[in-house]
């Protein structure tokens, strides 16, 4: 599949936008499609009160289309003629001595997938060219900005770009693996890293230090989301952010976090000994969510409904706590009663590309049943989609104390052998996979197997830094 060397390409910004006009093109008459594609990046924000700009993330619809990470640009794109038109600022002599030279048109034309690069001094004029001859003009609504000037075109449509966008973001290119993988090798070494501090550090902010350090200093300056460093009971909350927790006397850390490159994003979790050996409570948990996953991912291939995959972990999660005693009474009985959502209470997983929590998942929140309320991908994953597999298996007081008061669950569950578990804090073990006509590509390197993951701990290579 995707080698590094794919990366040596451009962004295949082009095959983007015409496979976003097909998309249109079936959706709207065939005067309507002789239109135009209009997209805005994301405007530079100063930080309130301050005369420094806020941290800037590409608006991932027009990213789509450009490749471009520069803020302050825009897009047009003539479906009729397939021809892309990108407009980026053009040099404010007042700035050059603070910011230095902006890139120039003929740069962006050698590095991004456009036809014709133009200052955005120009977007008007053109605008009002295309609308001359287009009928329609495709625009996200919200995302236009009060001085672009579109009154030329007869007809606007403010809601079919979003939905075509998020339509073909769901299958990846090679291009776009080939970017999560390079953020999960970053994460990989991250990840490693860690485990080879643990041993020695006192509070969760080293690791998260090191982590950060890994990545930043190969390329990565920006994380696809904010980091889980979570010790002990922490480990029970999904999205513990605090990361600022002494480590003596806790059991296990669980880390996730992912390195993003190019507004593509890796979403990894691995769950580790701080002294270097699970305790045999941790290991039996630990070994549970192992096998959960390794199921789960053997399930993966082209068209997998995914609702089925997440419903087979909650079944290796209940035959696993069926056997500490944990649970107890008919494995059946149990799955229907739903009493496994209290020890993993979220979805499986979900699509990832350039958000962790990526586009045309169709999740549905309100779904009564409350073993899918959090499944965030519902349905069939089509081949070159890629998505998370990250189940996990939790102490938390809060969620399973009403459980345990509950006689419609209670009787399921041993609070006697429970006991024996809170300071496990919580499982979960996380990679990243491609969908495949035939099976599925791993992306994530980091180790996971328990005594691989056992010795790097022990070893304790990054003591004293
Ligand atoms: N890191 C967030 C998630 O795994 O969904
Ligand atoms: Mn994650
Ligand atoms: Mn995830």
């Amino acid at each position: 599949m995707a080698g590094g060397d794919v990366l040596e390409g451009k962004y295949p910004a082009k095959a983007h936008a015409r496979r976003v006009a097909d998309f249109i093109r079936h959706r709207v008459s065939d005067v309507e499609a002789e239109g135009v594609l209009y997209l805005e990046a994301r405007m530079t924000k100063m930080i309130e009160d301050n005369d420094s700009p806020e941290p800037f993330r590409q608006r991932r619809y027009f990213n789509y289309l450009t490749g471009c990470q520069l803020p302050d640009c825009y897009l047009t794109y003539d479906i009729p003629t397939s021809h892309s038109t990108l407009f980026i600022p053009p040099i404010d002599p007042d700035d050059v001595i603070w910011s230095g030279l902006p890139v120039s048109p003929a740069e962006a034309l050698l590095k991004y997938d456009v036809d014709e690069v133009k200052f955005t001094t120009d977007l008007n004029p053109e605008l009002a060219r295309l609308s001359k001859k287009s009928g329609t003009l495709f625009a996200i609504a919200g995302q236009v900005s009060d001085h672009v000037a579109l009154s030329g075109f007869t007809n606007k449509n403010l809601d079919i770009l979003k939905e075509a966008i998020e339509a073909c973001r769901v299958v990846k290119d090679d291009y776009e693996i080939a970017l999560i993988q390079k953020a999960n090798d970053i994460s990989a070494v991250a990840h490693t890293a860690v485990l080879e501090k643990v041993k020695s550090a006192k509070n969760e902010a080293e690791l998260e230090g090191v982590f950060l350090e890994k990545c930043v200093a190969r390329g990565a300056k920006e994380q696809s989301y904010h980091g889980i460093f979570a010790s002990g009971r922490a480990a029970a909350t999904l999205h513990y952010i605090a990361n600022d927790a002494p480590l003596a006397g806790k059991l296990n850390v669980l880390l996730d976090a992912g390195a993003e490159w190019e507004c593509y994003a890796s979403d990894v979790t691995r769950t580790f000994p701080i002294s270097g050996e699970f305790s045999k409570e941790s290991r039996e948990i630990y070994d549970i969510v192992l096998r959960m996953q390794t199921e789960s991912i053997a399930m993966l291939k082209a068209d997998v409904v995914w609702d089925d995959v997440h419903l087979h972990a909650h079944k290796v999660a209940i035959d696993g706590l069926l056997k500490l005693g944990i649970l107890k009474g008919d494995k059946d009985e149990i799955l229907k009663a739903r009493t496994s959502v209290a020890f993993f209470p979220h979805g499986l997983g979900h699509y990832l590309g350039m958000d962790t929590h990526d586009v045309g998942g169709n999740p549905n929140p309100k779904d009564t049943d409350t073993m899918f309320r959090y499944l965030r991908l519902r349905g069939p994953a089509p081949a070159g989609s890629v998505l998370t597999v990250e189940p996990g298996i939790y102490f938390c007081n809060f969620i399973i104390e009403p459980y345990l008061k509950d006689p419609a669950h209670s009787k399921y569950i041993d609070a006697e052998v429970l006991e024996k578990y809170w300071d496990v804090g919580g499982v979960r073990i996380e990679d990243n996979l491609v969908i495949t006509a035939t099976g599925y590509e791993n992306l994530t390197t980091a180790p996971k197997e328990a005594a691989e993951v056992e010795r790097i701990v022990t070893a304790n290579r990054l003591a004293g830094f």
